[in-house]
């Protein structure tokens, strides 16, 4: 897909020409044509940690010790991009009967009280209440990919990648399957806008997901059920009873955090194996090999860009950083550093480190890794057991998107 470029902003004072590199990272017309090739590129043309002028300007961390060390330091790197005490100010200013506007909480706020957001949801999304769903998951993706099947050529994205985590979505959430096309228009919409940082068009879309949620979730609170929002309710926050409000910004990170990374996860994994025809033979003959290989197309494809704000002024790693800087952890450059994975371009399931960062580090790690290695495991398991050897269509080239979750827009395959 090609982009505009965002015009360049003037370069503040504190970026040398050291650390200047004119990259954007959601129009690059390199990066759009093939995003990993060009990260690859870029760690052999790009300063480790560079700041660019382009959509609004700000620093990009490349190497996998600056993203490493960056998640791990709260104190010097917020997840607050807005401060709390600002939205707030914000908030006290609405008038009285307002609608409540969700914040994507814990992603966007720093310990201590992400500590206390966090804590109900680490039950919910425990590997043991994900092994519990992993049957009903894989029911689902027997279904898509049995009814992609016959078709012989199609879209894997729109046919699997998209339905499969949005069906889960619904089903951990006790939310009915009849608002299945909603929630697809929404994840679409979402995803066509993830450029746009407009926060009054951020803020409509956050609540009109809400809306579609708000009926089930006020009967859940009455009548509790087998389900992750009725579970929700029974918890604290802290040491207070869940609100509304609280239940309605769980709603929103879950579904901004869980639905379109998993899409594109997947979409990736299934775009490496049609075009590596040796992997899905090798797999094929082993399935036991399917875990690691999804560790390593994790790796190989690391996909989601998280953002940080500087909290004070800094030197990081001989780069001076000023208060208020915006920081974008370009996880997918950290996963094909040189450094830390000899040879990151090689795909080998074996590597000796297999440790990867597609997840983050520190204490906003992915809640949801358990819940996102059981759907793209899955996947891969029903699609090479139901599809002969596939490939990609030569005659619907592969377009890419790039901004904080990167992946294609389509993978047509044929087999
Ligand atoms: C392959 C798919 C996924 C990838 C690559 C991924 C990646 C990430 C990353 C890198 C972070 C850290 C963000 C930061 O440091 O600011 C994160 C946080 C988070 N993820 Fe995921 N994610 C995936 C799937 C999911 C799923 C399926 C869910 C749940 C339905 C989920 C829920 C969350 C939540 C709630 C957080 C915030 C945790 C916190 O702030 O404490 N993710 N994810």
């Amino acid at each position: 897909m090609s982009e505009t470029l965002s015009p360049a902003v003037a370069r503040p004072d504190h970026i040398t020409d050291a650390v200047f590199y004119d990259f954007d990272m959601f129009a690059d017309p390199a990066y759009l044509a093939n995003p990993h090739a060009r990260i690859l590129d870029m760690h052999k043309s790009a300063p480790p940690i560079f700041w660019t002028p382009r959509n609004g300007g700000h620093w990009m961390f490349v190497s996998h010790s600056a993203n490493f060390e960056a998640s791990r330091d709260v104190e010097k790197f917020s997840s607050e991009i807005v401060p709390q005490s600002k939205i707030k100010e914000m908030l006290a200013k609405l008038p009285p009967g307002a609608p409540h506007i969700p914040q994507p909480l814990p992603i966007n706020i720093d310990p201590p009280d992400h500590t206390i957001y966090r804590a109900p949801l680490q039950r919910a999304f425990s590997p043991k209440a994900i092994n519990e769903l992993k049957g009903s998951i894989r029911e689902l993706a027997i279904s898509l990919i049995e009814g992609m099947k016959p078709k012989g050529s199609a879209d894997f994205v729109s046919e699997v990648a998209e339905p499969l985590p949005v069906q889960v979505f619904l089903k951990m959430f006790g939310l009915p399957l009849e608002k299945q096309a909603a929630y697809r228009a929404l994840v679409k919409e979402h995803m066509e806008n993830i450029k746009n940082h407009d926060p009054a068009m951020i803020v409509r879309r956050m609540l009109k997901l809400t809306a579609i949620m708000k009926e089930t979730i006020l009967d859940r609170k009455e009548n509790p059920k087998d389900d992750l929002i009725s579970m929700l309710w029974q918890t604290r926050i802290g040491d207070r009873e869940t609100t509304i409000n609280d239940m309605e910004n769980y709603c929103v990170v879950l579904f901004t955090a869980g639905l379109d990374t998993v899409v594109n996860g997947i979409s990736l994994g299934a775009y490496h194996m049609a075009t590596h025809p040796e992997l899905q033979q090798q797999l094929r003959a082993d399935p036991s090999q399917i875990p690691a290989a999804t560790e390593e197309m994790l790796r190989r494809y690391t996909f989601t860009v998280p953002l940080r704000r500087v909290s004070n002024d800094i030197e990081f790693q001989g780069v001076q950083l000023k208060a208020g800087d915006r920081i974008m952890l370009f996880l997918p450059g950290a996963d094909l550093d040189a450094k830390e994975y000899p040879n990151p371009e090689v795909y080998n399931h074996k590597r000796e480190n297999s440790v990867h960062i597609a997840f983050g580090a520190g204490p906003h790690r992915c809640l949801g890794s358990h819940l996102a290695r059981v759907e793209l495991q899955v996947v891969y398991e029903e699609l090479l057991t139901r599809l002969p050897a596939f490939s990609l269509d030569a005659s619907k080239p592969v377009t890419f998107h790039g901004g904080h979750v990167v992946g294609p827009d389509h993978v047509w395959l044929k087999w």
